[in-house]
């Protein structure tokens, strides 16, 4: 079968030939599979800690949606089954058997496509089914690849609701609706959480540093997200307006703290999701900011079996009426290995079709 593959740590990209590897499992056959910035990473070399399962190549791709053709006896799934396959495999730890592998203690897992498990951009793969997650509304089938990233939002919310309890963070009429939240960086991840934001009802705006092109702009201005070019407009002029209550950084760029610190309201909520980058020049300015205004500032990586499952259910509520089809920008062939080199213009996130 045809698999994309690289040599990690160096990187490169190929289009390979592989078979299906032995042993117990579901017979899963890949639909889609998404490119994120870490497989272009990974493909450029860049990400240090990406390493192959064994041997010198690794099969890449962890945002995977497909179908089960053969459940081999396993009772939870039956052939013709929507599935998404899990990115991160537990290790020794306590979290890891707690089923928290996303809270890994002492880092001895593995991710699929990543580090240590080859992943799935090939035609079929077997997977233990305890890190299979089933899509019940097949109607949903093409936004399901979305499934990965959008757990790791819904991660972001579950650490938001339990850190916005420490003081009654909410309006006078109980709901979040005087709550603003700025969302640095309009990447998938990014307008994935300004769409889940705005679904409890906050305000969103989102932020980054150049216009947007048409696409992007139509879908925040359908879903009612603002939007602010800190390239032509002062994010201090526009905060004083609308204050910034709570800000979440999908950039990975350590100097966005900077401009949330500077920026944020007294008991404000900052999660940082995006990584790598360098340290900002005057830390202890960000810290003294951060501890004299009780600003929670956290951190967020991955997520866990639940997340998945409520980013289904997420798709199936609002992806249809919150245009999430507008986020998928390219469908391509396996053979097309220029997308993780190549930016198309006005490029989200871009989808390779296996069959
Ligand atoms: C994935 C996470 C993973 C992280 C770090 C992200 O692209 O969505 O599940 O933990 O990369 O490897
Ligand atoms: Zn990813």
């Amino acid at each position: 079968m045809r698999a994309i593959t690289t040599v990690p740590p160096s990187g490169g990209i190929t289009l390979s030939q592989l078979d299906l590897e032995k042993g117990d499992g579901v017979k899963v056959r890949t639909l889609f599979t998404g490119i994120c910035g870490t497989d272009k990473e990974i493909a450029l070399g860049k990400l240090s800690f990406a390493r192959p399962e064994k041997g010198r190549s690794l099969v890449l791709g962890h945002e995977a949606v497909g179908v089960v053709d053969d459940s081999s006896g396993y009772s939870s799934f039956k052939e013709g089954d929507i599935v998404v396959p899990m990115v991160r495999r537990p290790g020794g730890c306590r979290m890891c058997r707690l089923g928290r592998q996303d809270f890994c203690e002492d880092g001895d897992f593995v991710e699929a496509g990543i580090r240590g498990k080859n992943g799935f951009m090939r035609e079929e793969f077997l997977e233990d089914p305890r890190f299979l997650v089933k899509v019940d509304d097949p109607s949903t089938v093409n936004l399901a690849v979305l499934t990965e990233p959008l757990k790791n939002v819904m991660k972001i919310k579950e650490t938001f609701q339990f850190l916005r309890g420490r003081i009654p963070w909410y309006c006078q009429d109980s709901t979040l609706s005087c709550k603003n939240l700025y969302v640095f960086g309009t990447g998938t991840e990014g307008l994935l959480i300004s769409m889940v934001f705005k679904s409890l009802g906050m305000n969103v705006v989102e932020v980054n540093r150049h216009p947007l092109g048409e696409n992007i702009m139509k879908f925040l201005d359908d879903n009612r997200i603002s939007y602010i070019d800190t390239s032509s407009e002062r994010l201090d002029i526009k905060v004083r307006d609308m204050s910034m209550d709570a800000a979440i950084d999908a950039v990975g760029a350590m100097d966005v703290l900077k401009e949330i610190t500077d920026n944020i309201s007294n008991n404000g909520i900052a999660i940082m999701f995006g990584t790598s980058g360098q340290m900002p020049s005057s830390t202890f300015d960000i810290l003294e900011r951060v501890v004299d205004r009780n600003v929670t500032v956290v951190g967020s990586v991955d997520g866990a079996k639940i997340h998945y499952s409520e980013a289904i259910d997420f798709i199936e509520t609002h992806g249809k009426t919150m245009h999430m089809d507008r986020i998928i920008t390219g469908k391509y062939s396996p053979e097309d290995l220029k997308i993780f080199t190549e930016k198309e213009k006005e490029e989200i996130k871009k989808v390779i079709a296996w069959s």
